[in-house]
């Protein structure tokens, strides 16, 4: 059935054994664990590294002088320089702060640039913002709030029925009121992967900032800010192998220098008098409060992990898993698969003729298979779409065409049990 990964069953067997959690049966079956668009699951070496900074250097960072805390700090920065060099961001011109995830890196962005903070506010009144109907609501709803703070117009960059974005369609909404472009390298709904390379060329030739959302292509596409058009780029740990609670907005400095921190407080200040502060030097600005150090460490220790298993190797096996589940998708009847050409993806998407996802869903888990159900976080998409919620596998470098074929034929065994 379909094609075969370029990975050995050897290979994906020993894989396999650094992720504890896949060595355990879901209802008497072993798992087959298909929802890593949501979460992936963590290695022994990202484990190992995190159990090892809380055992033995764990210490608040910046503000000790003992060994511990500047054990810590060295941890803190050393994950920062791991990162940056994953992303490409290791330059002069690039900077990364951490965050939470992607959510609160694309909330900084957004809810800054609507704000005057030491300079005018980047948006103003009648100015422009692109986002686009792939969006996951991270990259939606900050840019409806914050056109409506700055009195500024939301334009969405529609895609065409089968859920593609056209260069063209951009192009037409691009002029000179566009002061933002935001969107995703890959639509968590469809597994759609826009020519984003191409989109942040144009939006930046316009003049707009321009952010992606990195969330859904980082565990498997190289993506390098030194030579993205992006001025902002936004991911999560938790979608690479790594911990949860931990993510990173990586940009050119001069880009992140126009943001408002979205915490005022400790660790991110130079001088603090009883009226006003002074504020410190990027990254350090943004990042008030204690930051997640052992979340940094085991993100850092998933980024090497991913390096040491091939970028390129990963992004293969992934879309081949795909490819073969679309493929088998397609020929069962009343099944539409959405977007069933999308290219350099993890993710496939599916709706079946009168029978809801989320039972579908259910006889998965009875068999093992863990998937995703519902409109996962982007309406409009879905909406565009006229079809509801939706099931959704997703794959990940331990994922197996095993996995895949059972994962066929539990929905087809679901389709029949439930029609
Ligand atoms: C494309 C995309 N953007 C943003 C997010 C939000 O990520 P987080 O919940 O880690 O902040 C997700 C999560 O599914 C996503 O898939």
């Amino acid at each position: 059935m379909g094609e075969r990964p370029n990975w050995t069953s050897g290979k994906l067997a020993d894989l396999r054994t650094l992720f504890p959690v896949l060595q355990q049966q879901i209802n008497g079956h072993p798992l087959a664990y298909l929802d890593n668009g949501a979460t992936t699951q963590m290695p022994t070496p990202v484990l190992d590294a995190m159990r090892d900074f809380e055992q033995h250097d764990r210490a608040n960072i910046h503000r000790g002088v003992h060994t511990l805390s500047q054990r810590a700090t060295d941890d803190f920065e050393a994950a920062r320089a791991t990162l940056k060099r994953f992303v490409g961001a290791s330059g002069p011109q690039h900077e990364m702060v951490f965050t939470s995830g992607t959510t609160e890196a694309l909330n900084l962005v957004a809810g800054s640039l609507a704000v005057p903070f030491e300079q005018p506010a980047w948006l103003q009144a009648g100015d422009e913002i692109i986002s686009t109907t792939l969006e996951h609501h991270a990259n939606l709803i900050p840019w409806q709030q914050a056109a409506r703070r700055a009195g500024a117009v939301l334009r969405v960059l529609r895609p065409d029925a089968d859920g593609r974005l056209q260069l063209a369609d951009l192009q037409v909404l691009l002029n000179e009121r566009t002061r933002v472009v935001a969107l995703t390298a890959c639509a968590n709904a469809t597994g759609e992967r826009p020519p984003y390379e191409e989109m942040l060329k144009l939006a930046r030739a316009a003049g707009a900032l321009t952010v992606l959302d990195a969330a859904q292509a980082v565990s498997h596409e190289a993506l390098d800010m030194a030579v993205l058009d992006a001025d902002f780029m936004a991911f999560s740990g938790h979608k690479m192998y790594g911990p949860m609670g931990i993510g990173a907005l990586v940009g050119r400095r001069d880009a992140l220098a126009r943001l408002t921190p979205l915490r005022f407080g400790g660790d991110m200040v130079e001088h603090v008098g009883e009226l006003d502060a002074k504020f410190a030097e990027l990254p350090m600005r943004l990042e008030g409060g204690t930051p997640n150090v052992g979340g940094a460490v085991g993100l850092a220790a998933a980024a090497d992990f991913i390096t040491a298993h091939g970028l390129g190797a990963i992004d293969a096996h992934v879309r081949t898993l795909r490819q073969r589940a679309v493929q088998a998708l397609t020929q069962v009847p009343g099944l539409r698969v959405l977007a069933p050409h999308a290219h350099q993806s993890a993710i496939v998407s599916f709706v079946a003729d009168g029978v809801h996802p989320h039972d579908i869903g259910t006889l998965l888990d009875a068999r093992g298979i863990a998937v995703r159900t519902g409109h996962h976080c982007a309406q409009p998409l879905i909406d565009h779409f006229g079809v509801g919620a939706t099931t959704r596998a997703s794959f990940a470098l331990y994922n197996t065409p095993e996995e895949v074929d059972r994962l066929v034929a539990g929905v087809a065994y679901a389709l029949e049990a439930l029609r």
